[in-house]
């Protein structure tokens, strides 16, 4: 058994979280407990959102993990202003060699963004580091792109 079987799992208790009555930060929050709780490698994560208020940017939303200096981080920044930019999942097994990357702790060594995307706009996303280095498996990729998919009705 490895980590990545127990994804089906975790998929079905996120969808359980979106569709309780719980308010959106909420069950935001709650996502974001369960990935950073349940899988090993998984040492920071949180939400950017689209700010509606502003130009190209993102605005930091529910996370768990250290605090972040990185709040507000316009399109084309760093991974995850690049995977805003681009509406592509980035995965970076190592940051070091990562020259369009902000970091938020030396002690992150990867990074995975995946965008959430409805109707071909971005929404927002869901930002994991990781104090591994190359951690992230084309599983990772698949279970938090469906992850992404469930999010996007609640932005
Ligand atoms: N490392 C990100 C910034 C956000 S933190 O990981 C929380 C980036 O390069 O965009």
């Amino acid at each position: 058994m490895t980590y990545a079987d127990r994804f089906p799992a975790l998929l079905e208790k996120a969808t359980t979280i979106i569709a309780s009555q719980d308010g959106r930060d909420e069950k935001l929050m709650q996502i974001c407990e369960l990935l950073h709780g349940e899988v090993p490698h998984y040492d920071w994560v949180g939400f950017y959102l689209v700010d509606p208020d502003a130009e190209r940017e993102l605005v930091l939303g529910p996370y768990v993990g250290a605090p972040t200096e990185h709040t507000r981080i316009p399109f084309g920044k760093g991974i995850c202003g690049q995977a805003a930019d681009t509406e592509t999942t980035f995965i970076i097994q190592d940051v070091a060699q990562e020259s369009n990357y902000l970091s938020c702790s030396p002690d992150v060594r990867a990074e995975i963004v995946v965008p959430v995307m409805r109707e071909s706009i971005v929404l927002g996303e869901l930002d994991i580091d990781s104090h591994a280095l190359a951690p992230f498996s084309r599983e990772d990729r698949l279970f938090l792109e469906a992850v992404c998919v469930a999010v996007a009705s609640l932005l």
